[in-house]
């Protein structure tokens, strides 16, 4: 018996070892970080390739910073039988995007897509193929002009309240209330709910039922992903059945919130103002054909995905770009006169974010210089790639660092200096920009992100001077499931002395 089992370790350990040297055969052409021990042994033994130690696992994978020090513009990370390249030519990247359906898929086989199919049901950003096309035709209405209305009504009411706390304590931790308020604005935004987490900043009450379910979703989810499918059905205990739990919860109240909205509509009810109407009435005709209108299952699976990939995206933004704001007081002072003439004194309306561009360039230049998820858009090409002097073998995870092009002097001149004004002529390459990604998989709520920023800026701008903490020293960040400052930005709020 002990033979035996020594026999089939050491066949084990050999076929690791082939699998291994023929992976190293097929990557040859790109150089990079290879490690044969996951990372707690390979920790033990002294040796740990960089971009794993400040980040989280998964998103370690595509931390730009670390991995391309050594190796640019294409760079390979192999761990634990898993490889990644990592790109920052924008060479490539235009390349990319020009062959975008034909030669590269958003299905990069890590299990993502389905794992949110499994849990959240079916949406845009699970969809793959002929599916995708119709929900994206479908859901492209939710962000026109006239739908985005929604953001406004939602932005200025939930931060009505938020600016209530300015009263009671004007020195505030933006690194934890911008979350409760980018929930709350989405909530309402997309699906009418109003998850009251500002008002629990206010009263420091519980959170109610359907909030604690979303913040522990987000809090664990990354953990079960990272879970192969057996395992994580399998285990019924600890955080992965908190999440379970938490999912089974949300759902139902989606399917809820959904299944009334939709006999109001049926009944001929006036639609509140939210995207969820504008999804539930959408109809759309592709090259062939009127496309199938949303399911309810698709209506609140998309609930979902607008919350998930809305809400702590736009808050990280957020972040940094008040932290730039307040290091850099010339831009600070000339928003807010440009405020003080848009608004004079009155509420901001939505027709006025045309008249704000200023802010929207303030926001795009801390989401260049900070892009909340560093390793933007993520493909995996269908057939071998040969570009310049690598080979990218097929179904390789491919990851577009936008954070170095974005900082780098060739693409934005003094790209260290925070300078809304570059983006006023707006003819920068757009292939060195992948903060909302590229290609037919970019994201679809950037205008929504835009409108809510530029609101939470023009109501704070109009009122509050802000000054960052005087010892707040160089930005720093880290990753926690995105890119955020690592030390948290507290700022004091002064009201304005006009
Ligand atoms: C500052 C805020 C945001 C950032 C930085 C951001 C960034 C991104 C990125 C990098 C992608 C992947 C693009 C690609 O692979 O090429 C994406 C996709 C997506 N985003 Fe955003 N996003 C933000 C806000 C929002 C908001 C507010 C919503 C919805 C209301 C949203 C909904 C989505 C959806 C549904 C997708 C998947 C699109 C598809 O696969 O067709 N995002 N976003």
């Amino acid at each position: 018996m002990l033979l035996f089992t020594l026999f089939v370790s050491l066949l084990l350990v050999v076929l690791v070892y082939i699998k291994w040297q023929r992976n190293k055969a097929k990557y040859a052409s790109i150089p990079g970080y290879e490690q044969f021990l996951p990372p707690p042994l390979a920790e033990l033994f002294g040796k740990i390739v960089p971009f794993y130690k400040p980040t989280m696992p998964m998103t370690g994978f595509v931390n730009p910073s670390f991995v391309h020090r050594e190796h640019k513009p294409i760079c390979k990370i192999v761990s634990m039988g898993l490889t990644v390249v990592s790109v920052c030519d924008v060479e490539f990247t235009k390349y990319m995007t020009k062959n975008d359906t034909t030669l590269f898929s958003v299905d990069i086989g890590l299990g993502i897509a389905e794992f949110f199919k499994e849990y959240f049901g079916n949406n845009v950003a699970s969809a793959m193929g002929k599916d995708w096309h119709r929900q994206r035709l479908l859901l492209n209405q939710c962000f026109t002009d006239k739908a985005l209305t929604c953001v406004h009504d939602s932005t200025f009411d939930v931060m009505t309240r938020w600016m209530e706390l300015l009263k009671k304590n004007n020195r505030r931790n933006m690194s934890e209330e911008l979350t409760p308020i980018t929930t709350d604005v989405i909530g309402k935004a997309a699906f009418g709910y109003d998850f009251g987490l500002v008002e629990g900043l206010h009263t420091s009450s519980e959170k109610p039922a359907f909030a604690d379910a979303i913040h522990e979703i987000f809090a664990n989810m990354f953990l079960v992903i990272t879970l192969p499918k057996f395992i994580r059905e399998a285990i019924n205990f600890g955080p992965i059945a908190r999440v379970k739990k938490a999912v089974k919860f949300f759902n139902s109240q989606t399917a809820n919130i959904v299944a009334k909205r939709r006999k109001m509509i049926n009944e001929g009810h006036p639609a509140p103002n939210d995207l969820l109407s504008v999804m539930i009435n959408a109809t759309a005709v592709d090259e062939n054909d009127t496309v199938a209108p949303l399911t309810d299952e698709e209506l609140a699976a998309n609930c979902f995905i607008f919350m998930s990939a809305g809400q702590e995206t736009t808050a990280k933004s957020l972040q940094f770009v008040f932290y730039h704001l307040c290091k850099n007081e010339h831009v600070l002072k000339k928003a807010q006169s440009i405020v003080d003439k848009v608004l004079g004194d009155r509420d901001v309306e939505y027709a006025d974010v045309e008249d704000l561009q200023y802010l929207e360039w303030i926001v795009k230049e801390a989401l260049r210089m900070n892009p909340p998820s560093s390793g933007v858009a993520a493909r995996a090409p269908l057939k071998d790639i040969k570009y310049k002097d690598y080979t990218i073998p097929k179904g390789t995870m491919i990851f577009f660092s936008g954070a170095i092009s974005a900082n780098d002097d060739e693409y934005f001149p003094n790209a260290a200096e925070f300078k809304p004004e570059r983006w006023e002529s707006g003819n920068h390459n757009r292939y060195a920009f992948l903060t909302f990604g590229i290609g037919h998989r970019n994201c679809i709520g950037m205008k929504f992100a835009y409108i809510e920023q530029v609101l939470i800026l023009a109501m704070l701008l109009q009122k509050y001077d802000m000054k960052l903490d005087a010892d707040y020293g160089p930005l720093e960040t880290k990753v926690v499931v995105q890119h955020r400052p690592a030390k948290d930005v507290w700022v004091t709020f002064t009201p304005r002395v006009k």
